[in-house]
């Protein structure tokens, strides 16, 4: 399951908050959305936390976010320890304060062993820059002789992507009625099923999640077939 956790901002707007302290709303509903997952079994949770476009933000905002993930990870390793989730990162991790890729290598190596739970964060992460990655590691490699241009299909290839190894997401869930995709995944949500739902992210508790996943249970998947 992968989820665009949109509205933070509009959240605040409406309680005629600054938008950082939507984003310190978004993180209750980050807990949740984690707890929940993992009590009903989900396999790996990807969580868009910050995209490679979001540096254009103002830079009081963008030092908030790093702030906020630094103190969630802090705050959240024993839960991730205690409930055998295991954390990863999708995205440019030598782009990311210094801070923060210590805080992420950290937990990181806590909880590697985890199996119960994968919990990819996407942060730095554009989903065409990791897609021209992929190409450009695949080019090396053929240079090098490492790979056959021939022997090249789409499961050699994704072996490229930051997802590299793991499963494809069945259901993409976005919050505040955006219909967008915001480069999100492009490669790996070809035959995902969406879930639009006009909450926002502060507002979309366990319940919310649970809505989306009976939804996603009446749906029909064909793959094309
Ligand atoms: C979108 O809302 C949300 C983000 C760009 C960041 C998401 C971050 C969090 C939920 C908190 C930190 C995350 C973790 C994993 C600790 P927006 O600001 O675009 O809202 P708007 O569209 O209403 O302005």
């Amino acid at each position: 399951m992968a989820i665009i956790m949109d509205g933070n901002g509009r959240w605040a707007r409406a309680r005629g908050l600054p938008r950082v302290m939507g984003h310190r709303a978004g993180i209750k509903s980050v807990r949740a959305a984690v707890e929940q997952a993992r009590e009903v079994g989900i396999g790996v949770l990807t969580l868009y936390a910050f995209s490679v476009e979001n540096w254009k933000r103002p830079s009081d905002e963008v030092g908030t976010l790093m702030r906020l993930l630094n103190e969630y990870l802090r705050r959240e390793l024993l839960n991730l320890m205690k409930n055998e989730i295991r954390l990863n990162v999708l995205g440019d991790f030598q782009g990311l304060p210094e801070q923060v890729q210590g805080h992420l290598s950290q937990v990181m190596a806590k909880t590697r062993d985890n199996k119960k739970m994968l919990l990819n964060l996407a942060l730095n992460y554009g989903g065409r820059s990791e897609i021209l990655n992929a190409a450009k590691q695949v080019a090396e490699q053929v240079k090098e002789g490492k790979l056959k241009l021939s022997n090249l299909d789409e499961l050699t290839f994704s072996r490229f992507l930051y997802t590299n190894g793991q499963p494809d997401p069945d259901l993409l869930i976005r919050t505040s009625g955006e219909q967008r995709i915001s480069n999100f995944l492009l490669w790996q949500i070809s035959y995902a099923e969406l879930y639009l739902t006009p909450k926002l992210w502060p507002d979309f508790g366990k319940g919310d999640l649970m809505e989306a996943l009976r939804d996603y249970q009446r749906r029909e998947r064909r793959f094309g077939a």
